[in-house]
């Protein structure tokens, strides 16, 4: 049975293992699209939110869970990769949520990495973001040094939509996906902190001992852009949900 501890602002729910932390995940964003089937989603990819996307594919088969009013807003996407490209955050979407369940892809965003003006296209991302009524639910995951989105250490809290250089770190936990490693990129797009604040409730993944040291100091630590996902904090409605191999540092 997962255990719920409030730290400050943050609700921390700590589960026996990722496949809870799939399932809590999942339940409460379930829970979200049914009391408002109009829900504006924020979402992330990577490793740690493909179970709960799977449990959510799983719900809208068995369970009915009506996804056709909802939209969605991605927080990152490499720069320089067309969403056809099989690492593009665009692809990874497809393929392990919305081909397989049933929103309008039309009204399913991921920001540009391919567009010719940069800065005009982040600048519209934030207006659109706006323009949707700003984002109801915000899924998020960290990186090992802290990172939210691709704000990396050093982001500020205020920052925005924009192109970011990647740490060497990051590139290095991302080549995983890659088959030849020199083809990483090393820029993206990300929302930044203070797009991801705005968002009305924020709900963040972590599993692993390798995210130990940066949920432990995300909570616990000085709210500083070293750790940007220390801005959380100050956020009114975050849960973290975590297994107990990321929660031995709380
Ligand atoms: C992905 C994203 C990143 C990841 C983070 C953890 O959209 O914004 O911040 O959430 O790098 O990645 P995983 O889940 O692969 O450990």
């Amino acid at each position: 049975m997962a255990e719920q501890k409030q730290m400050g602002k943050i609700k921390v729910i700590v589960c026996q293992d990722k496949q809870e932390v799939a399932r809590e995940g999942a339940n409460i964003f379930a829970q979200a699209v049914r009391e408002n089937p109009a829900i504006v989603m924020g979402l992330a990819t990577g490793g740690t939110p493909v179970g709960m996307y799977k449990k959510l594919i799983q719900m809208h088969k068995e369970e009915a869970l009506d996804f056709s009013r909802a939209s969605s807003f991605n927080l990152d996407e490499y720069l320089g990769l067309s969403g056809d490209h099989d690492q593009s955050y665009r692809y990874f979407m497809d393929e392990n949520l919305f081909n397989h369940i049933n929103i309008d892809k039309s009204k399913t965003r991921v920001p540009d990495g391919k567009a010719q003006d940069t800065q005009m296209s982040c600048r519209k991302y934030e207006e659109d973001i706006r323009a949707a009524g700003g984002i109801d639910m915000q899924l998020l995951g960290i990186g090992s040094n802290g990172h939210i989105a691709f704000n990396e250490p050093g982001s500020g809290g205020d920052s925005r939509t924009r192109v970011v250089d990647l740490t060497e770190g990051t590139v290095r936990d991302n080549a995983r996906f890659f088959e030849d490693g020199s083809q990483v990129p090393r820029k993206a797009v990300t929302m930044g902190i203070g797009t991801i604040l705005e968002a009305k409730k924020i709900v963040l993944l972590a599993t692993g001992s390798n995210k130990a040291d940066a949920v432990t100091k995300a909570i616990k630590g000085s709210v500083s852009s070293a750790v940007p996902a220390s801005f959380l904090q100050h956020h009114p409605d975050c849960t973290f949900i975590i297994d107990r191999e990321a929660a031995t540092g709380l």
